[in-house]
Parts: structure tokens; C-alpha cells; sequence
């Protein structure tokens, strides 16, 4: 077994050197951490130098330092944001107390979930990225791809800290589960259904991290409002990393649109048939990738009713995002909120109790977040002097959680038959084909400043480096 300097090994502001527990915990847990990065870590990369962000501090000069690393040996930390000694639960049932420092033992069960089902999201997304670094579109995009990885890795060392400190031998177990579950596995998945897809390109990817990194972020920030102060402070640590991610997904989607753009442009055609003969991806298909990755991530927010969303929310466990800028009691008792139901072949609303609803809230509130930088990459088009426009589906579009489960709709919220589905399909989700041809774009474009036909260079470099700085040396 490995003996590690905590203070120097892996960074951190919770006083790991002098919890001797908790080191002997986690120095159990850190080879395996290591075996699993090397098994289903990023594929191939153990012997490259990539230009990484590592957090040593949560100030802003500490928390993003750029160098050159072996991924293996980046410098997990474990970081809480700065704690407030007087901070006071601010909704629940226990509204206006103090907030927990520690466990309390009626909610031991509940919090467990959620660190774990957190937790497990981490290590996932690893897993289904693990070949994107063969087909990077360029030497930026794969360290991106990297910088991604290793964070999602990091968060994997904030939940893991919390089980172990907090937890005691079920944190244990579950904090070694957390490295057995693996991303697609039949016997063994992972918890949430988006986290057991493939990723299987680079549009995929920049999907994802638009997307379902959101879905992170919605997570975090309600998890940053718990009474549990440990995970509050964690989560919000965890979201500064966040921003970055839904950048890679949002400026990689802007950088396909805008090279897409470019070749319409230059053929002076909307022929999808003609833009992909000209090495472009064409809009019906990022159209459709969009339609896939948006409906699989709004079903991680859950059940739209859901009594343990409730529970959570009432005791204290996990709030709304931005509870603090909400105006309401706080409480909700008695308040009702919009759910959709289909009856009889008809969408419509109902009421029910908010409570029970606050998956919906969250997933509304993710929804209002997405279509704000959809709207970003019309804008791409529009300047482009392209008609079309992108479109988040209907929220009851291609669900397989909650009362929409099942049922078949069009991406604008019609009702459609089996047979319509069955015919329609292929124009609303990507196909194949369309797998098949993105996979055909995918080579490995690696030189420096050089970018793959189908995206275009980003409009600047990493911790303000130039475009064609040497991101990764291949060892
Ligand atoms: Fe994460
Ligand atoms: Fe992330």
C-alpha cells in the first residue's frame, strides 16, 4: 500500500494530514482509484504531457494553475468553498437552524443516495468518453477532452471524501462501488440511464457536456443549498469546474455550426447529401443528436412527482436552484405546481402539490438554462446567413422517466401514433447512418494549430496560450 504526503499528494483545505482515519481510508481507496483510471481512464494517455488546470486552493489565484502532466499523476484535491460558522438552514422543515456539520443520524440513508448517486455520474462520463482522445478533432480539443476527464475524476475525490469523513464503513463500501460500476455494463451499470450511453464522437461529446454537464450543474447548485454544510460547500467548489465543461459543449457545438455554415455557404446548397460529401456535418443531423442528448438528459432529474424529492427538499437534504434568490416561504407547503400528463391520445397540465413536483421544477429550470445557449448557436446561423434554426424537443419528447414514459410525441409536442413513429423516427433521432457518417469524420487530427474539416478553430487558446500551442506532448 502506498503511504502519501496528503498535504503535498493531493491538495486540499479539510486538514487530511491530521485525520488519521481518514487517510488510512482514503489510502486504501487511492490505488484502486488508479487501477480504475489506468483500466477505463482515457485510452492510450498514460505516457502524454497535457496542459492541465489543477486546483491547489479555492482563492482565485490557487484553484486554476496551468502545467504540463501526466494525467495519473494529476494532483486530485479535495476542496471545500470557505465555510460560514453561523450559516443557518434557509428552507425545510428545519428552516432557520443551524446548519449540520455532521450527519444527522434520520437522514444518514437519504444523504448517502445522493452523495453515491452524485458520485456515481463522475467516474461515468470517464468511462464513456475513454476513446474520444484517438479522434480528437485537434491537439485543443483533446486537451479539453482531458481537462474534462481529470475534473470529472476530482469530483469523484469530493464525493469520495464525504463518505469516507462522514459515512464510516457503508461510505467505505460505497465509495469501492463506485469504482466497480462501470458506464454500459450489463451486470453492473451505472445508477442513471444518460450515464449508460455511448458517447460515441465528438458531436456526441460536445452534446454531453452541453447538456448533461448542465444537468451537473443543476445538481450541484441544488446540492450547494443542503444543510448537510460539507456537501454544500463541496458541490459549490465542484460547480467553478463545471463552467468549463459546458464551455467545451457549447463552443463545440458553435465551431460545428459555424464550419457547417462556411461549407453551405461555399456550395451555396442546403442538401444535407452535399454538405456531408464536403467532409461537414449537415444540420439535420446535429438536429438530431440535439433531440437525443436533450430528451436523455432531462430524464435525470426523475419522476415529475416524486414524494422522495419532497422528503429531501423538507428535510433539509437538497434544495432548489438559487433557493436563496427565491422569494417564497421556503417551505412550500400548500403550494401547487404544473406537471404534464397525457389522457385520452391529449397532453395536458395539472396541478399537483409543489413538493412532490420539485423534480420538474429543477428539470424546468434546466430547460429555460439549455434553450438560452441554443439560442447562442442560431446566432452562429443567423450571422451565417443560414435560415435554419436549432430547437430544443418538447419536453415530453423520447422520455423514459415519469408519466411522460413511453409515450410518443413529436419533437413539437404532438401526440403521434406508433405507425407515425415508426415512419417518423429516423427524422427526429440520429439513425445509423448518421452514426456511421459522423463516425467517418472522426480521424485524429494532432499537429498543433491544425483542426480536424468538420469543426473550426476556436477564437482563442487556453489560459490565454495561442491556438497552436503545444496542448499534449505525445511521450
Ligand atoms: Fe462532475
Ligand atoms: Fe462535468
Amino acid at each position: 500500500m502506498s503511504t502519501i504526503n496528503y498535504s503535498e499528494k493531493i491538495p486540499n483545505n479539510v486538514n487530511l494530514g491530521e485525520d488519521r482515519t481518514l487517510q488510512r481510508a482514503l489510502e486504501g481507496w487511492q490505488p484502486n482509484f488508479i487501477n480504475w483510471w489506468d483500466d477505463v481512464g482515457p485510452d492510450g494517455s498514460t505516457n502524454y504531457d497535457v496542459y492541465l488546470r489543477t486546483a491547489v486552493s479555492v482563492d482565485p489565484q490557487g484553484w486554476a494553475q496551468f502545467g504540463h502532466v501526466k494525467m495519473r499523476d494529476y494532483r486530485w484535491g479535495i476542496f471545500l468553498n470557505p465555510g460560514d460558522a453561523n450559516r443557518e438552514i434557509h428552507f425545510g422543515d428545519h428552516k432557520g437552524e443551524k446548519a449540520w456539520q455532521d450527519v444527522p443520524g434520520e437522514h444518514r440513508a437519504n444523504l448517502r443516495r445522493i452523495i453515491v448517486t452524485q458520485g456515481d455520474t463522475e467516474p461515468a462520463s470517464v468511462e464513456q468518453q475513454r476513446h474520444l482522445g484517438l479522434t480528437a478533432p485537434s491537439m485543443y480539443d483533446m486537451r479539453n477532452l482531458f481537462q474534462i476527464n481529470v475534473e470529472e475524476g476530482r469530483h469523484l475525490w469530493a464525493m469520495v471524501y464525504l463518505l469516507h469523513k462522514h459515512f464510516g464503513r457503508d461510505g467505505r463500501e460505497e465509495a469501492e462501488a463506485l469504482l466497480h460500476r462501470q458506464s454500459g455494463d450489463v451486470d453492473n451499470p451505472r445508477i442513471l440511464g444518460a450515464f449508460n450511453e455511448k458517447t460515441p464522437d465528438w458531436l456526441a461529446f460536445f452534446m454531453f457536456t452541453y447538456f448533461t454537464d448542465r444537468d451537473g450543474k443543476f445538481q450541484l447548485s441544488a446540492l450547494a443549498e443542503s444543510a448537510f454544510d460539507p456537501l454544500a460547500r463541496t458541490t459549490k467548489f465542484m460547480l467553478t469546474e463545471e463552467a468549463h465543461h459546458m464551455f467545451v459543449g457549447e463552443s463545440g457545438v458553435s465551431r460545428v455550426l459555424s464550419r457547417t455554415a462556411a461549407v453551405m455557404n461555399e456550395l451555396k446548397t442546403d442538401d444535407p447529401q452535399k454538405v456531408r460529401a464536403a467532409g461537414a456535418i449537415d444540420l439535420g443531423t446535429i438536429q438530431r443528436y440535439l433531440n437525443f442528448h436533450y430528451s436523455v438528459t432531462i430524464d435525470l432529474f426523475g419522476a415529475d412527482q416524486s414524494s422522495n424529492a419532497a422528503t429531501f427538499y423538507s428535510s433539509g437534504l437538497k434544495g432548489r436552484y438559487e433557493e436563496g434568490k427565491r422569494t417564497d416561504d421556503h417551505i412550500l407547503k400548500g403550494q401547487t405546481y404544473k406537471v404534464l400528463e397525457v389522457k385520452d391520445g391529449q397532453l395536458l397540465e395539472k396541478e399537483v402539490p409543489m413538493l412532490n413536483a420539485l423534480n420538474e421544477v429543477l428539470r424546468d429550470d434546466f430547460i429555460k438554462d439549455s434553450v438560452a445557449g441554443v439560442g447562442r448557436w442560431n446566432k452562429v446561423l443567423e450571422k451565417a446567413g443560414i435560415p435554419t434554426r436549432l430547437t430544443v424537443p418538447h419536453k415530453a419528447f423520447n422520455r423514459q422517466i415519469g408519466a411522460l414514459a413511453g409515450i410518443k410525441m413529436s419533437p413539437e409536442g404532438r401526440v403521434v401514433n406508433e405507425q407515425e413513429w415508426a415512419a417518423k423516427k429516423s427524422e427526429w433521432l440520429p439513425t445509423s447512418d448518421d452514426f456511421a457518417f459522423v463516425a467517418s469524420l472522426m480521424g485524429r487530427v494532432i499537429e498543433p494549430g491544425k483542426f480536424a474539416g468538420w469543426i473550426a478553430p476556436p477564437v482563442m487558446g487556453i489560459n490565454r496560450q495561442p491556438v497552436d500551442f503545444e496542448y499534449v506532448r505525445f511521450g
